[in-house]
């Protein structure tokens, strides 16, 4: 699948996007974190989360969970970097969805963490904000959705959003038992 996405033309991304960013770590892990779709450095690198924001999910992961990047899995909704940054369009989502889907049917995780807004959405299919809809988890086929906060809000709004991360980093490890 992997081969595949590398040289996916299903939307408009592709054409603008240096790497396909289909995801990292464990292929057999317990957790998997999903995020929203690749920036700058995750287009440069074809790899997620490895600018600003994942430097701190990744200490976030390290203080919380005890664990790095190598032992659970990563992945976004969209696979591809949308221009400026902007959210992926519905359009976008919808052709890339397959991947997704697919990626946490093969890994088959306990515990899903999802970050920000774009991937809970996507995931718990409401059009509910993270405020609302954390401190919870949901069922997700046979694994437990814990949404979260994106880390990019989390370097935005400082302290409480940290704090708030972090309890739901736990909450996904007592799940994780
Ligand atoms: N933001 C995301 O949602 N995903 C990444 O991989 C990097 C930044």
């Amino acid at each position: 699948m992997r081969q595949e996405a590398l040289g996916c033309t299903r939307c408009p991304l592709a054409a603008t996007r240096t790497n396909v960013v289909f995801g990292v770590g464990d292929p057999h892990a317990d957790l998997v974190l999903v995020g929203e779709g690749p920036g700058r450095d995750e287009d440069l690198a074809g790899e997620p989360f490895v600018g600003r924001s994942g430097k701190l999910l990744d200490r976030l992961m390290a203080e919380e969970l005890g664990i790095d990047r190598t032992s659970c899995y990563i992945a976004n909704v969209v696979k591809c970097r949308p221009p400026q940054n902007r959210d992926p369009r519905p359009d976008e989502m919808a052709a890339c969805r397959g991947y997704l889907d697919r990626q946490l049917e093969l890994v088959a995780p306990k515990v899903v963490v999802s970050l920000g807004n774009v991937a809970t959405r996507a995931l718990l299919g409401t059009v509910d904000g993270i405020r609302r809809v954390r401190g919870r988890a949901y069922p997700l086929g046979g694994a437990q959705l814990v949404p979260t906060y994106h880390p990019a809000a989390a370097l935005r709004s400082g302290g409480e959003v940290v704090a708030e991360m972090r309890a739901d980093l736990i909450r996904a490890k007592r799940l994780l038992g």
